[in-house]
């Protein structure tokens, strides 16, 4: 396996004052993930909304500061020239050199794109900021051309296009500087589902074309099994099961991953169906001691939902048995999983 990008057990803890400005708890967005990033394939992370996914991202882009923890960059990234390949140690002229290699695509694209510039200007702003002026004509209808649009669309603004065309523009952009990597958070989420398939089906046409690698984050597990190689299952800031696509769709283990898996359209109709119970917990960590652990004991709202479908035949899990941190094992090779050693 070529490694193009490795995070060692990522922090990032948001502190939360009350109204004298004293830290009384932290949410722990993202809380000791470790990923290795293979070179050249998609890298999947789903969880529901709020489990750290963008979080995640933000701090590998160092958008924001870790915590504690490390993000270790290949060669393939640093060409061997950089004073450290860890990017927590780059000078400010690495970082940037650094930021160009990752394009990055969000679920937004009207929020992306500043309506009042021309799409030519758009597309060609990442190269006007890193120094690449010439032939900027050029260059810009060559990316549009890439992601299906042309040079009939330069002097237009992002109103004038569909949601599924802005995005492209948006790949266009993300593209602009010749990355390694994209990391694309939640990219069709805001799209009609027909859209969906054209704007997935364009990005693994780039990834082919370029020789990329994805890191690509969603909330919905159809897509992800669509487009990702290896995936890993994110819930309350860590990462609860991580393997190859085929073998944690065949093979789930962790309770949690069973329950995500079979409520998407393409899970096994004779299998059951297992409904998760209970409220999303809340990240937020009390700094008070006798507040500061999530609770395990089954709380009365699950109760009652238990009571709802009590007699039904239906399995469930409890949100409660999931708050408890058990260490990640590994099930077979490459397949971790949170869950009890037999
Ligand atoms: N800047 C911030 N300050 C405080 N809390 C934050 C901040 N950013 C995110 N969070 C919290 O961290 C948790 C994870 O958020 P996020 O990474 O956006 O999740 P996801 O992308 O999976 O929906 C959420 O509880 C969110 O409210
Ligand atoms: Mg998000």
């Amino acid at each position: 396996m070529k490694e193009i990008l490795k995070l060692k057990n990522l922090k990032k803890h948001f502190p939360v004052k009350n109204s004298w400005g004293t830290d009384v708890a932290l949410v722990k967005a993202l809380d000791g993930v470790d990923l290795k990033i293979e070179s050249g394939k998609t890298f999947g992370i789903v969880g529901e909304s709020g489990c750290g996914k963008t979080t995640l991202m933000r701090t590998l882009l160092r958008l924001v500061e870790p915590t504690s923890g490390s993000v270790i960059l290949s060669e393939e990234i640093t060409g061997n020239n950089f004073s450290s390949n860890n990017l927590e140690d780059l000078t400010s002229e690495e970082l940037r050199y650094f930021r160009k290699q990752i394009g990055v695509v969000f679920q937004d694209p009207m929020g992306a794109l500043n309506p009042r510039m021309l799409i030519k200007d758009i597309v060609s702003e990442p190269l006007v900021i890193h120094g690449k002026a010439d032939n900027v004509r050029s260059r810009v209808i060559e990316l549009l051309e890439n992601v299906g649009l042309g040079e009939e669309h330069l002097y237009r603004y992002p109103h004038e296009f569909s949601g599924g065309q802005r995005q492209r523009i948006v790949i266009a952009r993300a593209l602009a500087l010749d990355p390694k990597i994209l990391v694309l958070d939640e990219p069709t989420s805001a799209l009609d589902v027909s859209v969906q398939a054209q704007i997935l089906n364009l990005l693994n046409d780039l990834q082919k074309k370029y020789d990329l690698t994805y890191i690509f984050i969603s909330h919905d597990l159809s897509v992800i099994e669509y487009m990702c190689d290896r995936l890993a299952v994110m819930y309350l800031g860590r990462v609860v099961e991580e393997a190859d696509t085929d073998e944690l769709f065949s093979n789930p283990q962790h309770p949690y991953t069973k329950a995500l898996l079979s409520a998407t359209p393409s899970f096994d109709k004779n299998k059951d169906k297992i409904m998760i119970l209970g409220d999303v917990p809340s990240p937020i960590n009390y700094l008070d001691e006798s507040k500061a652990k999530l609770a395990t004991e089954i709380t009365e709202q699950e109760k009652l939902e238990i009571s709802a479908i009590e007699g039904k035949g239906i399995d469930y899990i409890v949100r409660s048995s999931l708050n408890e941190v058990i260490p990640l094992v590994q099930i077979s090779d490459g397949h971790y999983a949170r869950v009890r050693q037999q």
